[in-house]
């Protein structure tokens, strides 16, 4: 109310004054790795990815696609489309155009309906991928838990000498930031082709990594071990790496542990 009585000119020029001595807002950003848009979802022509190139399942993997397809009725065989054109990648190394028009046909679907599956997840990889596929978490519980998955994808890129997206020259390593896999409780991880490694640090990844080259480059030497799957802490799973800190009494009341446990 008592502002209704000040004069006009007196307002606005208190109001000015504040403008002025307000202290400039600055906020940061971060973005996540550019991945230009066409990577993803449009096919070209390459001389290792093209619909010349034959492709056709082993008589194993024709098998096992005998034994999917009788998890579905037959008229909703192509229900199957995802389980065969994991198996094709498993066979070719990637998802090629052959391996996604050789699905098509045996599913009697049109080809661009499997295109668009295998454009719409992106655990197929239709362009060529390293013999590991190194697929680092960096969503926020990665980012935020142990280290942080910004000093793995660091140690990583140091290790490779790579960039996010790229494959190392001897077509040993591909690198990929990906988002999360399911395993925050263990963070910071990488999936590593099937295997997930986690609770990571730098140290751990980058030993990780150097053991899983020797293992192809000094085969019959003296190769580092590969570690096993799993955290790389010494924890099993994901138990409380302090010790058991809760259910270490009996408990009170009517209710009794089991016996047997
Ligand atoms: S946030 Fe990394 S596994 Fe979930």
């Amino acid at each position: 109310m008592a502002s209704k009585f000040t004069p006009l000119f007196l307002r606005t020029a208190v109001r000015s004054a504040c403008r002025v001595s307000r202290p400039q807002q600055t906020r940061a950003f971060s973005l996540s790795a550019q991945r230009p848009s066409d990577t993803l979802m449009v096919h070209r022509n390459t001389p290792d990815n093209n619909p010349s190139i034959p492709f056709k399942f082993t008589e194993q993997n024709e098998a096992i696609i005998t034994e999917i397809l009788k998890r579905y009725p037959p008229q909703y065989k192509k229900a199957a489309v995802m389980p065969i054109l994991d198996l094709g990648q498993r066979q070719h190394g990637f998802t090629s155009i052959s391996v996604m028009n050789e699905v098509a046909r045996i599913l009697e679907m049109p080809p661009m309906r499997v295109y668009e599956v295998a454009s719409f997840y992106t655990m197929y990889n239709r362009t060529p991928v390293g013999k590991f596929h190194v697929q680092a978490c960096t969503t926020t519980p990665c980012q935020l838990g142990g280290c942080g998955s910004d000093v793995i994808v660091k140690a990583i890129k140091e290790q490779l000498g790579i960039n996010q997206g790229e494959t190392t020259p001897d077509g040993l390593f591909t690198f990929l930031e990906v988002e999360c896999l399911g395993a925050c409780v263990n963070a910071p991880m990488v999936q590593i082709n099937d295997d997930y490694y986690e609770d990571l640090t730098p140290e751990t990844i980058k030993s990780l990594l150097s053991a899983l080259k020797e293992s192809v480059t000094d085969v019959g030497k003296s190769a580092k071990k590969v570690p096993a799957p799993g955290p790389l802490s010494g924890r099993d799973t994901c138990e409380n790496s302090a010790g058991l800190t809760n259910l270490t009494s009996e408990p009170w009341g009517t209710e009794t542990t089991r016996q047997d446990l």
